[in-house]
This record gives structure tokens, sequence and C-alpha cells, in this order.
């Protein structure tokens, strides 16, 4: 892999006598704890062994260029370090250029340019972050190329959550970048979000299998309907601290203290979103429970009460996410199913009995284009490490 990108790149952009090192960076799956991150609740996810690939290497001048062997025929994409700026005809190139900005945000200026040529084999929009995790990747290299020792992984993750929000108008949470930041082989990550505070899980699957669904669904209006979630969310806290219950946010809501006050929420909807929001935090942190236990069936139930909340009451799922699950709740071997993501298109996550998996890759996947028009992928995924180099 690593010699033919670095040969890809060399094709690309020409061969100099600087040298161009490897970087991957992972993708994630969130296995429980899905719309919390940005009300202080608690999120479950882990770090995939599939990714983005970068090829970097330092320019003495000013230049950026950018090449992805995902949109070739995109061909390269150029800027400059000077006056960043997201751009529509940038593209994807928004994503690294909004953490070199950032980096200069944080009083970290980066003072040269460079040429970034990227691989990902993290199917597009898909769900699983292939954009936090370019722009950890990128933060990486950064880090790598300047050698800023003082910042950790765990400050590329909110240097990449930075960009994402104010250079790329999307409102995120910390946890797509922190899952793949902080990233550590077969450990799913128990991130409070509120706190930063965060424990590594062991995951261990014994005889069974994570199956990632992408439903192929275009996400279109994905990321307004995500800033439109957030302010439903904040709309009930506004509401909540308006009648004198003192929260910053819906993660520090047991379920009973939710159902005492949930009258003061005027919106019937952003009661709704609100009730999700703090039922799945709690059950984030007893499928944790569950999972230290090694009660893993009391994991995936949980797991599939929180897809029922995310469909019926925080309403991100949609046919195409629903029919993957409903079908995958009916198949032989199947310990827990949900979505996974920010939802409206993307993936779902299951665990799946070894011997099971084929034939719940086969059923579902034929119920899917039936149902749906079009074929849904499949992927068995392992749970992997954070960024690094490939040396
Ligand atoms: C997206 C966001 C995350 C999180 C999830 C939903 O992946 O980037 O911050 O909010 O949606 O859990």
């Amino acid at each position: 892999m690593k010699d033919k990108l670095l040969a890809k790149f060399y094709e690309v952009f020409g061969e100099e006598e600087k040298k161009a090192e490897v970087y991957f960076a992972p993708g994630r799956v969130n296995l429980i704890g899905e719309h919390t991150d940005y009300n202080g609740g608690h999120v479950f996810p882990c770090a995939l062994t599939i990714g983005t690939y970068g090829v970097a290497r330092k320019r003495i001048d000013s230049k950026l260029r950018f090449y992805s062997l995902n949109f070739e025929e995109k061909g390269i994409i150029e800027s400059s370090i000077v006056d960043l700026k997201p751009e529509k005809e940038a593209d994807w190139t928004n994503y690294p250029k909004g953490v070199i900005w950032a980096f200069g945000e944080k009083k970290h200026s980066i003072p040269y340019g460079m040429d970034l040529l990227l691989f990902g084999n993290i199917p597009n929009g898909s769900g699983l972050s292939s954009s936090a995790s370019v722009e950890v990747l990128t933060g990486y290299i950064l880090k790598d190329f300047y050698n800023f020792e003082d910042i950790t992984n765990q400050d590329l993750a909110l240097i990449g959550q930075y960009s994402e929000n104010k250079f790329n108008g999307v409102n995120c949470g910390i946890m797509d970048q922190f899952a793949i930041a902080m990233g550590k082989k077969d450990n799913a990550i128990f991130l409070d979000t509120a706190t930063l505070k965060f424990e590594y899980a062991p995951v261990v699957l014994s005889g069974m299998k994570l199956v990632i669904a992408c439903s192929n669904k275009k996400r279109g209006l994905a990321d307004s309907k995500y800033n439109e979630r957030r302010s439903e969310c904040e709309t009930a806290v506004k509401e909540l601290n308006a009648h004198g219950i003192e929260i910053n946010s819906l993660g520090e809501l047991s379920e009973e203290k939710f159902e005492e006050v949930r009258s003061y929420i005027s919106n019937p909807v952003c009661a709704q979103r609100a009730k999700h929001a703090v039922y799945e935090n709690q059950r984030t942190i007893k499928a944790v429970d569950a999972l230290k236990n090694n009660d893993i069936a009391e994991f995936g139930k949980l797991m599939n009460l929180s897809h029922e909340s995310l469909s019926k009451d925080y309403e991100v799922t949609g046919i195409e996410l629903d029919t993957l699950v409903e079908e995958a709740w009916k198949q032989e071997g199947v310990i827990g199913s949900r979505m996974t993501g920010a939802g409206f298109g993307g993936c779902t996550v299951s665990i799946v009995k070894d011997e099971a998996v084929d034939t719940f890759i086969k059923n579902v996947g034929d119920v899917y284009k039936e149902k749906i028009g079009y074929a849904a992928d499949f992927y068995v995924v392992e749970i992997g490490d954070g960024p690094k180099k490939l040396n």
C-alpha cells in the first residue's frame, strides 16, 4: 500500500528532492451514544482499521496542492496557506484547509504549503467519519512536519472539531475526531463529552463480528438537519433553565428527573428530542456496564433501544436505515443493531454471530434492495488504532 501510494504521489506531483511521507488516520464507528456529544452526554465509539491514507510533502512556498484518489476526476485542487477561507470550488479540500487554518487560530501558524495526496478506504459519506478522519490526518501531518510537541492527540481532535465548526460550518460535537485521534485497537472509548474524561473499554466479541451496513443513501440536507436537531436540544435546555432547572446540558438529567420537568418544555418536538438525548445518555452508561460484565446480550438490547429512540423521538433515521435495522433484528444470530453516526442516510452497525454473518448480509441485503431500489454495502470491520506515520 505504502509504495503504491508514494508512486502515485510522485506521478501526480512530480519527484523532487524532498521525499514525501505516508500517514494514516482511521474512520470510526459509534457503538452507542448517538446525538449525545453536543448534549453533554456519553458516547462509546471506536476507531476502525479502515480509514484515510495521506502522502504529504512540505513545500518551500505557500502553495497547497491536493489530490484524492477517491475523486480523481477532480484532478489537483490548488490553493494557498495565505488568506484561507472555505470555497465551494475547493470541494473536499475544505477539510484539510480548515485544519491548516485552525492551527493558525490556535497560535500554531503554518509557514509553508504542502502537497497532499489522499486515499480513503472508508466509503465516502457513509457515516463512518471520512471527514473527521481527513481532519485528524491533516493535523497529525502538521504536528509531525513542524514538531509541535505541545500538541497532543486529544488536541488534534479538538482542532479538527474547531475547524469543522468554524471553517466548514457543521456544528458537530467532539465524538468523531476524538474517537479517531484517540483510537486503540480492540477497544472502544467511553467518553464523557462534558468533561472529556474517558476510559478505554475492551470490546471482546468472541464468536461475533461487527458488521457495518452502508445505506448508500445520498445525505443531501444532512448538515442542516443536524444543526436543527442541535438547536432543538438547546431550546429545551433554555426552557428548563427558565423554569429554574439549573443544567448546562441534557446530559446532566436522569430519566426520572427529565420526566418530572418535561412539561416545562413547551414545544412537543423539542421535548421529544430532549427525551432522546437524556435516555440515550443513560443507555450508554448502562451499555458500557453491561459490556464490562460480559453481558453482550444486554448490550445488544440497548443498541436496539437506541435505534428505536433515534427513529421515533429524534427522527434521524428514515426508511433506509430503518429497513436495514428492522431486517437485521429479524435475523438469527444478531445480538443488536442500530444506526450509527449522524443519521439521515449513512450506516448501521450490528453485532452478529460468526456463523450468521453470511446469511445476515444476504437476507438484509436482499430485502433492502427490493424495498429501497438500490443495494446496500456490507463491511465486516475491526477496531483499530489512532493516527500513525507509516515508516
Ligand atoms: C456526527 C457528528 C458527531 C455526533 C454524531 C451523532 O457524526 O459529527 O459529533 O454528533 O453525528 O452522534
